[in-house]
């Protein structure tokens, strides 16, 4: 018997008309700009990839990958770069694609990072928001779907790297609060 029961939370139709919608405003609203989305690795894979799908306008995609340890105090949290992106971004419109937005300690570093390199600007597009969960202050420019505090896989999203491949989004209960 699994430890795990997966409760669908998104089905793929949901997931096309989400992607479609910020795919459109983000088409509009950087027309005639030079973009660049940074992709955080793993979870924003599938999104990254069907949302360029659905873009109406030339971009550059390049890929960052972070790792995040707890340190110390809860709240604190030792955010590292274990690949980094490889674009000249200055000067550039640089926007971040990321699968969830938790505590919001990830996005925050990375944002600042990449504000370093002075591009023309930088800003975030989540496939999911968790908002009740922020430690810290930052706001995604694009908001696919906000979420309540569940835990969630599928869509490239994982659990202890499991799951990722499910074309779907789910939610994950302990089996024994299985109900019918
Ligand atoms: P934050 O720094 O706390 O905002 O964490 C964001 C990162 O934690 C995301 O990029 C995800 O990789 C991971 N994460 C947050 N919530 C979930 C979840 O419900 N399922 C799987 N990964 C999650
Ligand atoms: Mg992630």
């Amino acid at each position: 018997m699994d430890k795990h029961r997966l409760n669908r939370l998104i089905t793929a139709e949901e997931i096309t008309s989400i992607v479609k919608n910020l795919a459109d405003q983000i088409s509009r609203d950087y027309n005639g700009r030079e973009l660049i989305l940074v992709c955080i690795l793993k979870g924003a894979f599938m999104f990254l990839s069907d949302l360029v799908r659905q873009l109406k306008i030339p971009v550059q995609i390049d890929f960052v990958r972070l790792a995040s340890y707890r340190a110390g105090m809860e709240t604190s949290r030792m955010i590292e770069i274990t690949k980094d992106i490889e674009t000249p971004v200055e000067g550039k419109d640089v926007l971040i694609i990321e699968d969830i937005i938790d505590s919001g300690h990830t996005l925050q570093f990375l944002k600042d990072r990449l504000a370093l390199s002075n591009p023309r600007s930088v800003k975030i597009c989540a496939l999911l928001d968790k908002k009740a969960r922020r430690e810290v202050e930052i706001e995604a420019d694009y908001v696919g779907k906000e979420v309540e505090n569940v835990f969630i896989v599928g869509y490239g999203i994982d659990f202890n790297e499991t799951y990722r491949d499910l074309p779907e989004i789910y939610y994950v209960t302990p089996n024994e609060q299985q109900k019918s």
